[in-house]
């Protein structure tokens, strides 16, 4: 065997050195955004900060690791059924922060629909994670909970995607900076919307992520989901005792017709081919 040889023989492929949740993270979520969204719109709706922050199906708890650096006195729990998500997430979110920044985090690894307490201003569950839930009994025992999870007048926001791209099967990619890590550099994300069922709204979805040396994870993540619609959800809210459950729509630009990527409360939306919006719910007054 030659050195040449030896060199390749031994050289792993970017897919092998790359962190699937790091890889995810900087795909999908921005904590800077979503905190400061949610955080403003809580101020805007109930005239007061948001001091305690849970986060739904958190994953590897990036917002909630942020929402803690953001103020002294802020709060957050983050829950999620998986372990090494979690433990992922305590090693890379939540070990740099401060000690007393770590203080002021809990990490619960449980079934959202067993964890109240301690009760929240606001629960958010992002990347329409709550479509794991596919029946109606279920959905709105899920919001049942979250409403007896959160302080009286708290607030309860949910993202939720659909027009009619939402029901084509294609991979959608997006390229995704990350020239500050010279392993991997930038790289391709790739939503896979791969299986749907028109009569039950059942959906797979994939990630696929690759690489600049044309290596690739395939199934990186792999979410069996219903497509839930945004009646449903309200109905659903409704009769979980949710009160002013309202839409949060994005705007859109009248120069370019393109999305603002702001969000503001509407009556109505567009027949838009592809849409995000929030659903939001509060909690009775007490
Ligand atoms: C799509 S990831 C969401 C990650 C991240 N929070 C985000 O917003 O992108 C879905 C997460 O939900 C968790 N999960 C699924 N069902 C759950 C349940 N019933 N209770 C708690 N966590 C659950 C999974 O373990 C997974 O970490």
């Amino acid at each position: 065997m030659t050195i040449d040889d030896h060199d390749s023989a031994v050289k792993l492929t970017m897919a092998q050195m790359a962190d699937p949740h790091d890889l995810y993270q900087k795909s999908v979520q921005s904590p800077e955004n979503d905190i400061e969204f949610l955080a403003d719109y809580f101020k805007d709706y109930t005239g007061k900060p948001l001091r305690h922050f849970r986060e739904d199906f958190c994953g590897t708890a990036y917002l909630s690791s942020y929402f803690v650096t953001q103020h002294a006195k802020n709060q957050a729990i983050g829950v999620d059924l998986d372990w090494p998500t979690l433990n992922w997430g305590m090693k890379h979110n939540i070990a740099p922060l401060t000690p007393d920044q770590q203080q002021r985090i809990s990490l619960v690894n449980e079934n959202v629909l067993d964890v109240q307490k301690p009760r929240s201003q606001m629960i958010a569950a992002l990347n329409f994670s709550y479509m794991v839930f596919h029946d109606r009994p279920t959905m709105l025992q899920y919001l049942a909970n979250a409403k007896e999870s959160l302080e009286p007048g708290g607030l309860m926001v949910m993202d939720i995607w659909g027009g009619s791209e939402s029901q084509v099967l294609q991979e959608e990619q997006r390229e995704i900076e990350n020239s500050g890590d010279k392993d991997i550099g930038n790289f391709t994300f790739t939503w896979d919307q791969d299986t749907f069922d028109p009569f039950t709204h059942f959906y797979t979805t994939r990630i696929h992520f690759s690489f600049s040396d044309d290596s690739e994870i395939r199934n990186a993540f792999v979410y069996d989901w219903r497509l839930w619609t945004i009646p449903e959800i309200r109905e659903l809210m409704h009769e979980a005792g949710f009160q002013d459950i309202h839409v949060l729509w994005e705007g859109t630009d009248p120069d370019t017709n393109e999305g603002t990527q702001t969000y503001h409360r509407a009556e109505k939306g567009d027949a838009d081919l592809a849409w995000i919006a929030y659903i939001v719910g509060k909690a009775p007054s007490g």
